[in-house]
């Protein structure tokens, strides 16, 4: 048997030769701090060393390493002494969820060492340091700090034991983040824990007449085979049929594989233009509407539903038959100010780098579960719904999330089949989706087409604004784009109508601002063209509009950007590489949610906070701990923070920018009453003149507790702070009054904003467009934890950057097979795509909030697209109005002018 040295230690090879170098180090060795995403070496996050040198071990066969040094994130801190590099990475917040984070580290290990010894510490450039990482990818968008890490690391600002211990890092968990040692749900082993697979199925339309599972059941190692789905239908490629648990996958596999199904198959339809004719085939009969899929994450406002279209909702449209009427008499008089356009945008994919994935297990009566998911308190309580078991019997516990940008906020199927075959099989079960699933079925931003008409006034005020949006949502509804154009632009008329376009294709599902991205690609490039048509500067012309006081704020920060200020005004430029600048505004809703509590302890001298949220990257953990601290003038490491279990108190999910908004308020009312409380238990007042007295009567005090849950908005608010839905009349009330009631979500007052100011640079020979800057404006009042909020825009930032210029899934229009199923196909951005990112909060605005704190998230995603859009008009002279503007668009684009 050969071997090989594993972080310093001999361990013994399998003679599989086809054992890959992975499964050794994460499944025989449980060293999960290597991760597995792609499996085609596309990604990084499984990045070892071998003799020294960084390789892919997803795609290096065990028996390569047999005698050689494999050294693995776990083995990167010598004798406990953390690499420049980890040390880097914690101070500048290198990283969020985590889950890209070893292969990082381990990669840039090696760069920084082999830098150093060719270089000293003289800095590397931007260019070195994305070279040197390009094989690594981060959904989050951690990449700026990564740039600013690895060039502190070289220029040798983390050398030195003692510095060690000095690391402020701002994340809480960074450490463990950077060492390896954060279990994320795929990291959980239980002994007997049996690998549960999905059996799927191949066509995107069909009734299911037989389902033989004998064979299946006969394979040594099955030890539980469950049924999925309710009424034998399946509607898309992918849709989950029954489950198997075995004792590892390859048994699994071959068990789903054993199955037999007969089926009988129906027509299809698949995408958002065969959808829509009239002959296509129906995808939900009347009976069977309600097993559609949601792709918002509140209940979306009521419409009809003829064949595969829903819609018209409209109901947040203003004056609807006054806006059609002013905008047909435009078109009849050809007025040339009216602006009228279709604008598309692609299908975007979350692509979590950890999958969607749980472990479930029964305790007799208790079931525990660990998975990755953005709602921990709210998936237990569907799960006892569901299962009817009682609340204090079910567990769900996620310490880590490898991120989850709104796909992960509800019960998914790996969580039921998880669950159902852990009860037949009387075993822990973990059922964790492969990258093909993870890219196929796990939700989506839905494609769409939006018609957009608006029509200034000869004055220069906006008279009339149409919005008409068709979401390309697959087996799902509530897309909600043009709705979103309500509570920006007032205009004397509006008309905003959606409608889902119903496929045979996985249904879509909320991805961070669902809706927002493609209705501010249209709308802001409406605006950006109304400007153009009033020969006013664009800036100029929102700042007019736009009456909300935050986005005045940002549009005079904006205003006063160098960016802003020398970006060129006329022509299209000339020769092959033409540069431009952009502006876009966004916003998103104030959410918080009703009942989540924060407990605060004094425990053996040590202050405890405990919410049953969770952190998928967002930083929770930080901003409870910075809260914590700054009101007892402490450093957030000295309290200790636990979130992620649902046995806390009920927390918030992670969804909807709701978190810092719903846990700040309770938290600042918990700490008064546990102060009061240490004060009237203290025995002796701290040390006249000490400078941390809460330190002191911490330290002495009894154990107490004190808890308080979200309070009301309850403090004075200037008048310019609206209600959004009050504004939005009675249907805004009526609407707000069903999320609070069935979404379990309050919408508050004041508006979180945004503005962009983007720099493109177009390569019109070949096609390629370059963001070079980034100015991103952020007004979401008061910061609580800066430094992690930087770097939530950043990435916000940076996954615009991809739905703007690269990322698209591809369906195959005939079978409904989604093609770009892996990393190599499905392109995210990567650190070399990353421009410097300049972030400005603007912090005032929401005093009437306990905190003044809400939340990030969504708001900053959303101008984006149209800034990089309205840039590349600025350079070229032509609007590029199908996202991703990808080089054969832009070719098309230019050669289409070059003929006019
Ligand atoms: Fe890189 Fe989340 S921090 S994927």
């Amino acid at each position: 048997m050969s071997t090989m040295t594993i972080n310093g230690r001999p361990a013994a090879l399998p003679e599989d030769r086809d054992a890959l170098l992975v499964d050794v180090i994460r499944d025989t060795l449980g060293l999960t701090g290597t991760k597995l995403v792609c499996g085609s070496g596309v990604c990084g996050a499984c990045t070892v060393l071998l003799d020294g040198v960084p390789v892919v071990s997803c795609l290096l066969p065990a028996q390569a390493a047999g005698g050689k040094a494999v050294t693995t994130v776990e083995g990167i801190a010598a004798a406990g002494d953390l690499h420049p590099i980890q040390k880097a990475f914690m101070a500048h917040d290198a990283l969020q969820c985590g889950f890209c984070t070893p292969g990082f580290v381990v990669e840039a290990t090696a760069f920084h060492d082999r830098w150093r010894k060719a270089n000293g510490t003289a800095a590397p450039s931007r260019e070195e340091i994305a070279a040197a990482l390009s094989g690594h990818l981060c959904r989050c968008g951690a990449y700026d700090g990564i740039f600013r890490a690895v060039t502190e690391a070289c220029a040798g600002r983390f050398d030195g034991k003692e510095k060690d211990k000095h690391i402020a890092s701002p994340r809480i968990e960074a450490r463990d983040k950077v060492t390896g040692l954060a279990k994320f749900t795929v990291d959980i082993r239980h002994d007997g824990q049996l690998e549960g697979v999905i059996l799927r199925s191949q066509v995107a339309h069909a009734r299911i007449t037989e389902l033989d599972l004998a064979s299946a059941r006969a394979i040594p190692g099955v030890a539980a085979i469950s049924l999925l789905g309710d009424d034998r239908m399946v509607r898309y490629v992918g849709e989950a049929i029954a489950a198997v648990a075995a004792k590892d996958r390859a048994t699994a596999l071959a068990a789903v594989a054993a199955i037999k199904l007969a089926i009988e198959g129906l027509p299809a339809v698949v995408g958002l233009d065969a959808a829509r004719k009239a002959d296509a085939p129906v995808v939900f009969k009347k009976s069977s509407r309600k097993k559609a899929g949601n792709v918002s994450e509140a209940a979306g406002a009521p419409a009809p539903w003829k064949g595969n279209i829903r819609g018209p909702s409209s109901a947040f449209s203003h004056k609807a038959k006054q806006a059609r009427s002013l905008l047909d008499a435009a078109r009849q008089k050809r007025d040339p100010l009216l602006v009228e356009g279709t604008f598309r945008s692609g299908t975007q994919q979350h692509a979590c780098l950890e999958p969607h994935a749980t472990v479930a297990s029964f305790d007799g009566e208790l079931l525990t579960l660990h998975v990755s998911t953005q709602a921990v308190s709210e998936l237990k309580e569907m799960i006892a719904k569901r299962y009817k078991l009682d609340h204090d019997k079910v567990r769900v516990i996620a310490d880590h999330v490898g991120g989850g940008f709104g796909s992960k906020g509800s019960l998914g199927v790996e969580t039921i089949a998880a669950i159902e075959l852990a009860r037949a099989a009387k075993a822990p079960v973990r059922v964790a989706y492969d990258r093909h699933e993870e890219l196929s079925v796990t939700g989506y931003r839905p494609a769409s087409e939006v018609g957009i008409a608006l029509l200034p006034s000869e004055q220069g005020a906006l008279k009339a604004l149409s919005l008409t949006a068709y979401g390309d949502t697959g087996a799902a509804i509530n897309s909600g784009i043009a709705v979103l154009a309500r509570l920006i632009y007032p205009a004397e008329a509006k008309q905003l109508s959606d409608y889902d376009v119903i496929s045979n294709l996985p249904p879509g599902c909320a991805f961070r601002a669902p809706g927002g991205p493609p209705m501010a690609f249209a709308l802001e490039q409406g605006i950006d063209e109304a400007a153009l048509r009033l020969n006013v500067d664009p800036l100029q012309l929102r700042q007019r509009w736009d009456p909300n006081p935050s986005r005045q704020r940002l549009y005079q920060w904006a205003s006063r950007l160098e960016l802003w200020r020398n970006r060129k005004t006329g022509g299209r430029g000339s020769g092959r590489y033409r540069r431009g600048v952009g502006v876009a505004a966004g916003y998103w809703l104030y959410l918080w949610q009703p009942g989540a509590k924060v407990e605060l302890m004094v425990k053996g001298g040590r202050l405890i906070a405990s919410c049953a949220t969770q952190d998928i990257g967002t930083g929770s953990r930080s901003v409870i701990a910075n809260t914590v601290a700054r009101e007892f003038g402490l450093e957030p490491h000295d309290v200790e923070v636990r979130i992620g279990d649902s046995n806390l108190p009920q927390g918030a999910p992670s969804t909807g920018s709701r978190t810092t908004a719903s846990v700040v308020p309770p938290i600042l009312l918990a700490v008064q009453e546990l102060k009061k409380a240490i004060v009237r238990h203290s025995k002796a007042p701290p040390s006249p003149g000490s400078n941390a007295p809460w330190r002191e009567l911490i330290a002495a005090s009894p154990d107490l507790a004190a808890s308080a849950v979200r309070p009301e908005d309850a403090r004075p608010k200037p008048p310019e702070i609206r209600s959004p839905l009050k504004e939005a009349g009675l249907l805004g009330m009526i609407f707000g009054w069903m999320m609070r009631h069935f979404s379990h979500v309050v919408v508050g007052a004041g508006v979180p904003s945004s503005v962009q100011v983007i720099e493109v640079e177009v390569d019109t020979w070949l096609g390629h467009v370059r963001v070079l800057n980034v100015a991103t404006g952020i007004a979401v009042g008061k910061i609580a934890a800066p430094v992690l909020a930087r770097s939530q825009a950043a990435g916000a930032v940076i996954q615009g950057i991809g739905y703007a210029l690269y990322e698209a899934r591809e369906v195959d229009p005939r079978s409904g097979h989604v093609l770009t199923s892996g990393m190599e196909d499905y392109r995210i951005p990567g650190i070399a795509d990353t421009p410097p990112i300049e972030v400005y909060f603007d912090e005032a605005g929401f005093d009437h909030v306990l905190g003044g704190s809400v939340g990030i998230g969504e708001v900053s995603t959303v101008p984006t697209s149209p800034a990089i859009a309205n840039a590349v008009r600025n350079a070229i002279g032509i609007r590029l109005t199908e996202i991703p503007i990808r080089p054969d668009r832009l070719l098309a684009a230019l050669k289409g002018r070059a003929a006019a």
